[in-house]
């Protein structure tokens, strides 16, 4: 046995443990007392404003007389509403996600041309480096794909000939590089983790640059290649949907944050990574659909609203799910009356549901999203605005689309580096400072103890 095992194996370790949490936990009145902004925000759960952006508008309120009056939320990306983004593409019969790729990190709707070849470019770009699946990947396979993809992101930074050039142009390649490889970094860390982890069979196939993003994520991940071309243009939604969200939320602002210490592109895009494995952002679509299995063994009558409501009130209570007390798919830092994103996402997820298996399961998180304001008001007694977020539905949708539930976020982490490109460049051509803020020390001064009087 290891020393480490050792440790592992007497009660040492839960004594240090204890010592630690003793030393570390804080009052949590002193936050108030010393006008700590607790998690950045305001005293009424508005974020601190860290920032300017011209990238992206969340709305989700209006401030009068300094209250905030709740309203249906808006998601603005370069000035362009994501609903006309959506519409306009949809409407088009065509896919979107690299036209909002193009507007992230240009500023400006490409035209016909531009579209055309920026999508190629994408594509051309999405190969991997010879040998990187294999040396990267395969060779040292993670349970998790975030994990996996983060590493990956990084590692490229050794595939570049010049990693540290950080001129507009040199960031351009890279952020375009990164955003057409990532979905071949995904699939192949997913199919791999198969393999290494479930005994199953790994496929790895080609990529076909004729693709669209989307497209090729789905023709990559499935075993006989096959798609139908709603299935696809439903995922290049999703997509667009979660490309970007401003500059506040977790992962971006810890991209923002990496990228003003003046460092490289791939340390500042791989952090973003790890911020939204978590299961308070990104990860929250995996929580959704664990939630939904507890939902659905709890409750005997799913169409029943009083069981539902009782067994919602089990999750609040830390008496049912995982125990977190969170009903996953519900709230938003922002957001009050309605997120556009689950609007959008739920009326394709019912167009898809209806007719089939998964219609029941719909409706399920239909009752979830109207029952848990009431639930939450009366439990918490709190009667703040919680309206259901982007990850109530889009689990059901990569559900339908056969995707596999441990790929949920990383398909988030494939949409959202356009945004986190776009803010990174940001913030490195405007921010001109160091992310630093402040801790206020409680620690009173103690004596100096000498070893040997211990
Ligand atoms: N279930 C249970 N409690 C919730 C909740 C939920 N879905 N959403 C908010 N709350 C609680 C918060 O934990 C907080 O409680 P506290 O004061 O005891 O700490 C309180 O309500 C106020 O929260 P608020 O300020 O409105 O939200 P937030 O900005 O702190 O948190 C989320 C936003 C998204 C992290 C939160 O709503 C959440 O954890 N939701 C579930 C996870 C999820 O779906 N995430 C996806 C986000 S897109």
């Amino acid at each position: 046995m290891d020393r480490m095992e050792q440790l592992k194996s007497t009660d040492r370790l839960k004594q240090m443990c204890a010592d630690f949490v003793q030393n570390s936990l804080i009052d949590s009145s002193l936050y108030n007392k010393f006008g700590v902004k607790r998690g950045l925000r305001n005293s009424d759960g508005s974020g601190v404003v860290a920032g300017i952006t011209n990238v992206c508008c969340v709305h989700g309120y209006v401030l009068s007389e300094g209250d905030k009056q709740p309203i249906d939320g808006e998601l603005i990306y370069r000035g362009y509403n994501v609903r006309d983004l959506v519409g306009g593409a949809l409407g088009d019969d065509r896919y979107g996600y690299e036209e909002v790729a193009y507007l992230l990190l240009f500023g400006v709707l490409p035209n016909e041309r531009e579209l055309t070849s920026f999508s190629r470019l994408i594509a051309e770009y999405r190969e991997l480096p010879r040998y990187f699946s294999e040396d990267v990947i395969m060779r040292n396979p993670s349970p998790n794909i975030m994990n996996k993809m983060q590493q990956a992101v990084l590692t490229l930074y050794s595939y570049d000939s010049d990693p540290e050039d950080k001129s507009v142009e040199s960031e351009m390649m890279k952020a375009i590089s990164v955003i057409s490889k990532l979905p071949a970094i995904m699939v192949a860390s997913y199919q791999t983790m198969r393999r290494f982890y479930y005994n199953d069979t790994m496929v790895m196939h080609q990529i076909n640059k004729e693709e669209s993003l989307a497209e090729s994520i789905l023709s990559t991940l499935r075993d006989d290649r096959a798609y139908t071309p709603e299935e696809a243009k439903l995922l290049d939604v999703c997509l667009m949907l979660h490309a970007e969200h401003g500059g506040g939320n977790n992962s971006t602002f810890t991209c923002r944050t990496v990228s003003s210490s003046g460092t490289d592109a791939y340390s500042a895009y791989s952090a973003a990574i790890g911020s939204l494995k978590g299961p308070r952002h990104g990860g929250a679509n995996i929580k959704v659909m664990e939630m939904l299995e507890h939902v659905k063994a709890g409750v005997k009558d799913w169409d029943n609203d009083g069981e539902v409501r009782e067994f919602l009130r089990k999750l609040l209570r830390r008496e049912a799910g995982d125990k977190s007390g969170l009903i996953y798919g519900m709230g938003h830092a922002v957001y009050t009356l309605s997120d556009p994103r689950a609007v959008i996402l739920k009326s394709n997820a019912m167009k898809l549901a209806e007719g089939t298996e998964f219609e029941a399961e719909f409706r399920l998180l239909d009752s979830i999203e109207r029952l848990t304001p009431e639930v939450f008001a009366e439990e918490r007694g709190d009667i703040k605005n919680i309206c259901a977020n982007v990850d109530m539905y889009s689990g059901l949708v990569y559900k339908m689309l056969k995707i596999p539930v441990e790929m949920y976020t990383a398909l988030f982490a494939c949409a959202r580096m356009a945004g986190w490109c776009a803010h990174r460049m940001e913030e490195m051509i405007n921010g001109k400072r160091i992310i630093r803020p402040a801790y206020k020390a409680i620690n009173l001064n103690k004596e100096y103890i000498p070893l040997s009087d211990r």
